[in-house]
């Protein structure tokens, strides 16, 4: 059987480094496209070169993207799938959100997936291939001061379904909306972090437990299983029930 081949971007660290071990134990080769070379220097030693290879990549770069493609078909030949991952997030009053911080967030999050989508229509055309885009519960509903990244999940949202309609039936689209997914210990060595989730924590979703990145892998293998194939156009919510609870005090 030949191992397809899915770029998955900022794949080095969080949910996308998670996703990339799964993949590869599913026989898929993958390309990470991550804009942080700390990260991926790190970890690249533990991944099997032949069937996984890494990329520096700014998404929201046309010409970095185009480069990443280009050289990852190099590569692996043809192209799959593609798992539009990368996030740049900010949390702070929108009085004090500089522009800059709100591009940003707009043009990691939204225009990467943009990108990276648009550059590899003809190869998905071909593969009759898949793209998830990752949203986020934080679409449909939100804490103070989340604008930036809230707006971006939003586009997302609406990205994907509009791409389902253009793009089917040749290559289906989906998005995938965490709910909270604990990373903080799946980072880079200068930035990892002990899990410190509380009792409460856990006690407060209705599945009982904060969610894990293998929640989001999971769902990801799924959708791109070609056995999968009557799936397109839809938002998955992986949030252990937290946005179907009430929580009026
Ligand atoms: N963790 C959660 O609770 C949660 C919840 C909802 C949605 N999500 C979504 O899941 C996805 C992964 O989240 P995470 O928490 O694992 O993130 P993370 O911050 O742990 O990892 C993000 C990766 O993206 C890379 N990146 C940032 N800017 C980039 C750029 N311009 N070009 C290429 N790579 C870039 C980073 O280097 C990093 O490796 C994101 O789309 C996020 O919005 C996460």
């Amino acid at each position: 059987m030949t191992r397809k081949h899915i770029i998955i971007t900022g794949g080095a660290q969080g949910i996308g480094r998670v996703m990339t071990e799964e993949f590869l134990k599913n026989d898929y080769n993958v390309s990470v496209f991550d804009i942080d070379s700390e990260a991926m220097e790190e970890i690249r030693p533990h991944f099997d070169k032949r069937h996984c290879e890494f990329f520096i990549t700014d998404v929201s770069n046309q010409v970095s993207v185009r480069s990443s493609i280009r050289a990852s078909l190099k590569k692996f030949d043809a192209v799959y799938g593609l798992i539009n991952n990368a996030v740049f997030a900010i949390f702070k009053p929108m009085s004090e959100l500089t522009l800059e911080e709100w591009n940003r967030a707009i043009s990691t999050n939204l225009t990467g997936t943009f990108l990276c989508s648009k550059f590899l229509i003809p190869y998905l055309k071909e593969s009759t291939g898949c793209i998830i885009n990752m949203c986020s519960t934080r679409a449909f509903q939100s804490e103070p001061d989340t604008e930036s990244y809230s707006a971006s999940k939003g586009g997302i949202y609406a990205l994907t379904h509009s791409m389902a309609i253009s793009l089917g039936p040749d290559i289906r689209v989906n998005c995938i909306s965490p709910g909270w997914i604990d990373v903080s210990a799946i980072k880079k060595s200068s930035k990892a972090k002990p899990e410190k989730l509380t009792r409460e924590d856990h006690a407060q979703h209705p599945a009982g437990r904060v969610g894990n990145p293998l929640d989001i892998a999971r769902m990801a293998l799924f959708l791109l299983d070609p056995a999968n194939s009557f799936i397109t156009g839809q938002n998955f919510i992986v949030d252990g029930g937290m946005t179907r609870k009430m929580i009026y005090v």
